[in-house]
């Protein structure tokens, strides 16, 4: 590791800041959804709003040098018009001067999934006009933080919020129309286009990239019919975000395979000249798990994520009819009670094959595991958490070894926050929120371990060829 490497924690605006209507913050997609269908929300979350000095200050105590956050769209834009909020400037440049008193560098998402409401009620990613609203809410970030702010997010993990929104129905707007799923993505990458373009043409300083849900995909064998299902796995979670942002280019056969059965003819030679005029400057990798894959056999598309954690699990299930399966519960791997597998030497193959195909630098921007914690306690003794960042940090040493340009890691996440439809219960944090006693910070056993590791510059971590 040089001694550039940017060690920190990452969060979510709505996941973590509450104030959900303070200061003239209108309504996101999320308030509007959660509130409609009474389901655990974000409306204080861990209160980051108020806290953030906290926070920030237990970051810079925990050695961290970098926090990765997002900007809320509905604190910042009051209406369709475009009208700014001045509160809402306001409060992000107090969270970057906090930064900068403690020697933090901020790692800056313009978009984390919260769309004003506003724009979902004209059709959301639906909507192109939401692509040039992105744009310019974009614009009045660079405009306002570009002294403050060098590296820059465009979309987190546009994959996951797109895919949960309009084809699974987990997410709002929770919409289950793969017709509306390829119009929905397509805007997502067309404004991320949009985003590129306008910090290029305002020459504002540092460099601009974007965040995705990376799952490496492996196959069970070595068959034909395998290699088959494992590119239309790896099409359907990661090139349509990678080839698109990072070479201007929307895989060939995935548009192919699409055109026989949708319409993508919404997808205009202009949208396409300024997809392939303004790539990405580096890639952002949020690595949770690979996705193991096999030939599909039958029946119709099933897409189950499981949020309740162990009374759901072995729940899940991922089947894409006609192109693949997703094996999810082999018994030869370890899961959590999510049933995300556990699979650091994915990350460390992955980061290979993405450098290769790429040739960017890479930041892993999030990386962590969900857990069930009682938080009543002092510490919370996590040593699975350790484990799980000791080996992903190790696979991404390893990946480094060959050759590979990863320039920061971010746990997922700083202190423990509100998971979406998971709610508070799913634990991710560095430090404890204790959300039943006034929502008190306590470092868990992991922080001070992250702490040593920073300060030894990844010499504590316990390495591993795999
Ligand atoms: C990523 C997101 O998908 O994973 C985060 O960027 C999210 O916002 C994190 O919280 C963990 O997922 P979940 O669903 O367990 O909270």
């Amino acid at each position: 590791m040089n001694h550039d490497f940017l060690w920190g924690g990452a969060t979510a605006s709505y996941q973590c800041e509450g104030a959900w209507k303070e200061d003239d913050k209108v309504k996101s997609m999320w308030d509007h959804y959660l509130h409609e269908e009474n389901l655990e929300n974000g409306d204080i979350a861990s209160d980051h709003y108020h806290r953030y000095e906290e926070d920030i200050r237990m970051m810079a105590e925990g050695g961290q040098n970098s926090y990765r956050f997002s900007l809320s769209w509905p604190r910042i834009i009051k209406n369709k018009e475009g009208d700014v909020n001045e509160k809402g400037i306001e409060f992000y440049h107090k969270i970057l001067d906090t930064c900068k008193k403690y020697g933090i560098e901020p790692f800056v998402t313009i978009y984390h999934w919260d769309l004003p409401q506003y724009w979902e009620e004209t059709g959301g990613w639906l909507n192109e006009e939401v692509c040039y609203a992105y744009q310019h809410y974009a614009k009045v970030c660079f405009d306002n933080f570009k002294d403050k702010i060098t590296h820059w997010v465009t979309f987190n993990e546009p994959k996951w919020f797109i895919c949960s929104g309009y084809l699974i129905g987990n997410y709002p707007p929770a919409h289950q129309n793969p017709q509306e799923t390829i119009k929905a993505a397509f805007h997502v990458m067309y404004a991320n286009a949009l985003g590129v373009k306008a910090f290029r043409e305002g020459n504002y300083p540092g460099n601009i990239g974007i965040v995705h849900s990376f799952t490496p995909v492996n196959g069970i064998d070595d068959t034909v019919e395998t290699k088959i299902a494992m590119r239309y796995a790896d099409n359907y979670c990661n090139n349509w975000i990678l080839d698109t942002a990072a070479k201007g280019e929307i895989p060939i056969d995935l548009l192919t395979a699409l055109s026989k059965i949708y319409d993508i003819s919404f997808i205009k030679p202009k949208h396409l000249k300024t997809i392939k005029e303004n790539t990405v400057d580096f890639l952002g990798l949020n690595y949770y798990s690979r996705t193991l894959v096999k030939p599909y056999t039958e029946g119709e598309t099933v897409l189950i994520v499981n949020h309740k954690g162990k009374e759901s699990k072995g729940e899940s299930k991922v089947i894409l009819k006609g192109w693949f399966e997703q094996v999810l519960h082999d018994p030869n791997m370890t899961y959590t009670e999510w049933d995300t597998e556990i699979y650091p030497k994915g990350l460390q193959e992955g980061l290979i094959e993405v450098y290769q195909r790429y040739h960017l630098p890479i930041y892993i921007t999030e990386n962590g595991v969900g857990v069930q914690e009682d938080v009543s306690v002092d510490q919370v003794q996590d040593d699975y958490r350790i484990a799980f960042m000791n080996d992903h940090i190790n696979a991404i040493m390893n990946a480094m070894d060959e050759g590979v340009d990863v320039k920061g890691y971010y746990a997922w996440s700083s202190f423990d926050l509100y998971s979406w439809k998971n709610g508070c219960k799913k634990r991710y944090g560095l430090v404890a929120v204790d959300f039943e006693d006034n929502l008190k910070r306590k470092p868990k056993k992991s922080y001070y371990w992250y702490k040593e590791m920073i300060q030894n510059n990844g010499k504590t971590i316990k390495r591993e060829k795999y």
